[in-house]
Formats: structure tokens, sequence, C-alpha cells
């Protein structure tokens, strides 16, 4: 096995906790524990007594029953929790393929998405988000890049770093596609519940059928990274059964504090969601404000869902821009390179409540 570098983690373990302003996370605003406790009567005090032994191993059943919520069809039998998306995306790739598949992954993207299959030995195919169709997945280049030993495709809308939405009659093209040439669909969903017109928002993959594993975290929409509470939803056995047997080499199971905090946090997601969609809203006017200023600087697609945008920066080099601004005015933009994009692109964050006071930083930089 061999993992490179997570380009876009060692960038921000570089600047992360050391800079004033992050315009360019993918999370949304967090809070207290305190303030999520607050969410709910009696909370608090049930919080104090929770057991601090091991927990079950799938994640606990109140936790499960509460995920459930996202979907049509789930049961808490069918949620594995996990540490994060992050290792639930790692023990989905070894459960699901072998050295020698082919699995074809939406690009630009989350790196493990594509790097953690590529280290079980996979044959990975870009399936490249183009910004002249406003980063949409384009279902006929699916059907040329397929190969006779194709085992799956990964896809991850709301997307990270465009902000791509995939349309529902894409969506349902795609899992009709996935079923009928017997593919496993690994959707990662984790900006899901994030649309800024709730109608836009897609059925989870793991409610199509089968074929499909629909990944979930407490960390994007809901604002709640430091919980590290990740799931996969699916109805398909065989890969949760291998999902369940690899976590005993990982974390065996999670951390008793976080899964309440999380059970209270899904039970109250349309409360934490419409938050943070607020602040994104709010930001987002802001945003078109700083383009509208700039128009022989930046373009961008305005996305439709999601805690971030793909702008492009139309002079000089975004590396060095992102660098100077950094460092100069203590403002940090994500430059698009640790996605491997050639095209001068940048991540911009949209979910932080000081985005106004990163924004007026960025205009005086520009200015100087
Ligand atoms: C698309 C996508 N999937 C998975 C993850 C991992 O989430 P977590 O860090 O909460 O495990 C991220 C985090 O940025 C992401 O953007």
């Amino acid at each position: 096995m061999h993992l490179p570098p997570f380009k876009l983690e060692r960038y921000f373990a570089k600047y992360e906790f050391n800079t004033e302003f992050l315009l360019c996370s993918s999370d949304c605003e967090a809070m207290s524990i305190a303030d999520l406790l607050t969410l709910e009567e009696g909370a608090a005090e049930k919080f104090q007594k929770v057991w601090l032994g091991y927990t079950e191993s799938q994640g606990s059943p109140a936790l499960r029953n509460e995920i459930c919520g996202l979907y049509t069809s789930m049961q808490p039998e069918d949620i594995l929790v996990h540490t994060g998306a992050g290792e639930a995306i790692y023990l989905f790739m070894y459960a699901a393929f072998q050295q020698g598949d082919h699995v074809i992954v939406h690009s630009p993207g989350y790196q493990s998405l594509a790097e953690v299959a590529r280290s079980v030995g996979c044959d990975v195919s870009p399936w490249l988000a183009r910004e002249e169709n406003g980063w949409a997945l384009d279902m006929n280049e699916l059907r040329h890049l397929m190969r006779s030993n194709t085992k799956g495709i990964v896809i991850n809308t709301p997307h990270n770093p465009t902000g791509y939405l995939m349309s529902r009659v894409d969506f349902e093209e795609l899992n009709k596609f996935a079923q009928e040439n017997n593919l496993i669909l690994f959707s990662d969903e984790v900006y899901r519940e994030s649309e800024y017109d709730p109608t836009d928002r897609l059925p989870a993959a793991c409610d199509m059928g089968e074929h499909a594993v629909s990944l979930g975290v407490t960390s994007k929409t809901y604002g709640l990274a430091g919980l590290r509470i990740g799931w996969i939803a699916t109805k398909n056995k065989r890969i949760y059964q291998n999902m369940a047997s690899l976590k005993d080499y990982t974390t065996i199971c999670n951390s008793a504090p976080s899964e309440f905090l999380a059970e209270v946090a899904m039970r109250h997601r349309e409360k934490l969601a419409n938050r943070n969609i607020y602040i994104i809203k709010h930001n987002l006017a802001i945003i078109d404000e700083l383009f509208i200023n700039h128009p022989s600087l930046f373009s961008w697609h305005r996305p439709k869902a999601g805690s971030m945008g793909f702008p492009k920066l139309l002079q000089g080099n975004v590396e060095s821009f992102c660098d100077d601004l950094v460092k100069k005015a203590g403002v940090l933009l994500l430059p698009g390179s640790v996605y491997d994009d050639t095209h001068n692109h940048f991540r911009l964050g949209l979910g932080r409540m000081n985005l106004p006071q990163a924004v007026a930083r960025l205009e005086s930089f520009l200015a100087s």
C-alpha cells in the first residue's frame, strides 16, 4: 500500500491554526458543546452521565436511528458509524475493491476519494467536472470511461471544491447506469442538506438501491467537525460487513461523548442546517459584491449548495497570490493546485461567520 501526502490536508496543516482568517474552509461555522446541548431540554444532564466504556462498533443504536432520518428506506442496521467521513472513505475502498479493478472518480475532488482506491491497486479514471459546463459531469463521458473491469463510480455532490449540485435527471440516470452495469456507486453526500433551495435536494443514493453507498458526516452542513462522527448508509450487506470487519483494525468503535452529542445534533439537524445556510446566503451576497468590484480579477460559477465555490483568478499565478495573501494579510485561500487543478482556481469557503471581515482584509490587500 502506498499513500502519497494528502495535499489539501498538508496545506491546512501549515496554516489552519496560525492564520487569522480562513476564507477557504469547507465546513460551516461550528459551536460549543454548551450551545449544542441547549437545543434539547435535559441533554446537558444526560451528557454528564454518558458512560465512558467501549461503545457498539456499528455506532450506538440511538445515533443510528437518528441518522436514518436523513434517508427514506434506511434502517439502523444499514448505518455504520465511523470516525469522520475520512475513515469511512478509507474502509469503503478496501472493502469494495481489489487490485486490478477499474474505478471512475469525480475529479477534481477530495483527494482520498481517488487516492485510497489507487492504494488498493485500482486503476482510477477521472470523470472530469468541466468549468465550461458549470462544473457539471457529462453522462456521455461516463459511458466512454467504462471498461470491462470497471467496478465502481465515485461521486461527490454537492461537490468539494466546485459547489456543483447534480441535477435530479442526471442523478437518476447515473443510478440507473450503475445498476444496469452492476457497478457500485459511492456517493459522497457530506454536503447534502445544504442546498440553498430545498427543492434542489437530491435523493440519497442509498435509497435508490443496493448498488449504492451514501457517505454522511456531522462536520459540514451541521458545522460539527470536532465530533468526528461520519457514517455510511447502504442496503449492500457485503460492503457493510466488509467495512465493519475492517473497522476492527482501525478505530473499533466511536467516541462515546461524540456519539451522544451527534445523536442530539442529528435530532435537531434541520435547525443546525438552517443556521448555516443563513450564514452562507449572507456571505454569498458579500462575495457577489467582491466579484462585481473585481470583474477582471475573478470569475466563478455561483454554487447552488454547499459551503464553497471554486473561482478562477484571472491575472497572475494563483499559488503566488494565495501565498502572498496569507503571509501579508493573514487570509487563507486554497490554491487549486492541491486538487491538481492547473487553471488558476482557488477554493473559497462560504460557511464561516467572519467572512465579512476576511473579505474586508482581502479588499485592502487588493487595494495595496
Ligand atoms: C467531499 C469530502 N468528503 C469527505 C470529507 C472528510 O470529512 P471529515 O474530515 O469530516 O472526515 C471531506 C472533508 O473536507 C470532504 O470535503
